[in-house]
This record gives C-alpha cells, structure tokens and sequence, in this order.
C-alpha cells in the first residue's frame, strides 16, 4: 500500500499578526501535490485565523492539548475545544512538551488516546537525545516511547508517527538519510511485531529535525520516510519547496 506523504508544519511559539499572513499567502501559493496532505500548526491564539484564511487542501492542527473535555485546567485546550473550532489535527508529545514542560511518557499516551476518542488525528512526536544516540540507545528509547503511544490507540488510522531526534531539532545537524531511514525502518518493525502488519503498513512515520528545501527531496526519497514534521523551516517561504518536494 502506499502511504500518502504528510507534510507538517510546526510554528512553536512564533509568528505575529503580519507573519500570520505572510505564511498563509505562502500556503495558499504553494502547489500541493495531490498524494500529499499538508497541516500547519500555528500558536494556539492564531489557529483559527489561519484556518479560516488556508485553501481547503491545507489543515490546521494544535500543537498541544489536554486529555480532558473542559474544567479548572487553566491555559489548557481541550480536544472537543479544537473539533467545535473545525480543527482535525493535534501535535501530541513534542519533545520540547517533555523536556520543558515535563511531559511523562503516559501522560503522552493517555493525551494521545483522549484526543483521538475526541475525533483528532495525532502527530505523535517520539525521538532520542545526544547522548542516547551516543550511547546506542536511540531504539531502546524510541520503542519505550512509541510503546506508551500504542498502548492507547486502537484505530491507527488517526495516527501520525512523527521521529523527531532531538540532536537534529533546530540545529541545523539534520540526520542523514541513511541514519534517518534505519529507524523509521526500526519503527515500522516495531509496529509490525507488536501492534499489526496493517498498522505497519499503514501508519506515516514522519522524520522532524532542520529539515529544509534543501534535504526534503533526498530525505523523502527513502522508503520508510513518509513525510515531515518541520520547525524552522515552516515558516519561510522554503516550505513550499518540501511540500512539492513529495511529488
Ligand atoms: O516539530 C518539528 C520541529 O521539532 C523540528 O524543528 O526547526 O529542526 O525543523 P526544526
């Protein structure tokens, strides 16, 4: 089966008014290969101006929320919140929500399997440090991630696996596409033996890290790359060159 290739894009916690509609002319200038799905996601506060304001063929998506559907959680955004604003998308478990905001593992799984019970399909963010990968570790910590994914989610339909190496996330040190390649290989395996041949098959494993127009097309061209989660890049205009660099 072939995987249709996700370009996402992650806007952190940046942008004002005028970038806002800055970006959304370049999206909506951008050509959008028919194979590919494209969602943005913007700060929370912009969300609903860019959707308003994107082509049909580009989604908005969160970048967080919570894993309850309202109540006394102040600065939270719950997942009924995100479908009542006509957003289908939400970026779960970034490494930035684990290492600043100390975001745990389960608390990453029981988020994923609450905004999927809410209708949201997940970007599901998993990935190793420096160190880790130094020592060898990248699948032990990356399987131990995805593991507390998995134990929440039935319908792998909604579920976007995003590999995102911490030592490549706005760096500039992008992981080659031979290094980025084996453990997307190594997920796919992962969720070959312990979730379904289907879901294996089936579910887009993005790569995320200084991803740029210029490393998307070689990036892309491996097998078990199916698309993107990018940062910095996402908001210059070099985000139109990764969406076509999927056709
Ligand atoms: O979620 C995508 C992000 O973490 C990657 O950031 O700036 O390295 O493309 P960047």
């Amino acid at each position: 089966m072939t995987r249709n290739f996700f370009v996402g894009g992650n806007w952190k916690m940046n942008g004002s008014l005028s970038q806002v509609n800055s970006l959304v002319e370049i999206l909506n200038n951008a050509s959008v290969p028919s194979n590919t799905e494209v969602v943005v996601a913007p700060p929370a506060i912009y969300i609903d101006r860019v959707r308003q304001a994107v082509k049909k063929e580009i989604e908005v998506a969160a970048q967080n929320c919570y894993y309850k559907a309202s109540g006394a959680f102040t600065g939270e955004i719950s997942p009924e919140q995100l479908k009542d604003m006509g957003i289908n998308w939400v970026i779960i478990g970034h490494s930035e929500r684990r290492e600043i905001f100390g975001e745990s593992d389960d608390f990453v799984g029981a988020k994923t399997q609450y905004a999927l019970s809410a209708g949201l399909g997940v970007i599901a963010c998993i990935g190793e440090k420096l160190d880790e990968r130094e020592s060898g570790k990248t699948e032990e910590v990356c399987f131990r991630q995805l593991k507390a994914i998995a134990e929440h989610v039935k319908d792998w339909s909604h579920v976007v696996v995003a590999y995102e190496p911490v030592w490549a996330i706005g760096t500039g040190k992008v992981a080659t596409p031979e290094q980025a390649q084996e453990t997307h290989a190594a997920l796919r395996k992962w969720l070959a033996e312990n979730v379904s041949k289907e879901a294996a098959n089936n579910t887009r494993i993005l790569y995320g890290g200084s991803v740029n127009g210029k490393n998307a097309a070689e990036l892309g061209k491996k097998e078990d790359i199916d698309g993107f989660l990018v940062g910095g890049a996402s908001l210059k205009p070099e985000f139109a060159d990764i969406i076509a660099a999927s056709s």
